[in-house]
């Protein structure tokens, strides 16, 4: 399977927004937040593509602490049909290559902690989990992960 990753726009918004509400129920971001996201100038959006099919997105913004910029990662879904065949990886990997290009050297992100699989994809990839927070989606708890490249 070719998976081929490109920037996203706001013309794919209604597919992005149907594979973000096939990936999460309550915490799923709106159509109005997702179109936010793909339009800001801080955002990076990317999409993996199969043939004419989007087949998972990513979406990161570009924050600042201490005058540092990092990654941070807000959103990254794959639709259950293109689950385990390697393309969250790869949206990872393109996006933190996005984010060296740009001199930034960290990232960063938040995921809920019954989320196993999404830990495991980001310890794979070098994440160290920081710290939890604490009803960060609601009852539910959250965890705070970084990378440094
Ligand atoms: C989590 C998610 C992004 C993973 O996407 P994916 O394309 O299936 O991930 P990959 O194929 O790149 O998986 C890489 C590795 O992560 C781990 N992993 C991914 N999904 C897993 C699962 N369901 N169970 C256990 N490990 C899993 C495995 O180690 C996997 O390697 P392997 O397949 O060789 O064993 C996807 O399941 C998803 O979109 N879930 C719903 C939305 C979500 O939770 N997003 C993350 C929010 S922070």
């Amino acid at each position: 399977m070719d998976v081929n990753i490109e920037n996203a726009t706001i013309k794919h918004l209604d597919k992005l927004f149907d594979i973000e509400a096939q990936c999460f129920d309550q915490e799923a971001f709106t159509k109005r937040q997702i179109s936010y996201l793909l339009t800001d100038y801080n955002s990076i959006a990317l999409i993996a593509k199969v043939n004419a099919d989007i087949a998972g997105f990513i979406i990161a913004q570009v924050d600042l602490e201490d005058n540092t910029e990092y990654g941070h990662i807000i959103t990254l879904n794959i639709p259950p049909n293109y689950r385990r065949q390697g393309i969250a990886t790869k949206l990872l990997n393109e996006m933190e290559a996005r984010l060296k290009q740009r001199g930034i050297m960290e990232c960063r992100l938040e995921v809920r902690e019954d989320n196993h699989s999404a830990i495991k994809l980001y310890h794979n990839l070098g994440y160290q989990t920081m710290g939890k927070l604490e009803k960060y989606y609601g009852k539910k708890h959250g965890l705070y992960l970084k990378k440094s490249f």
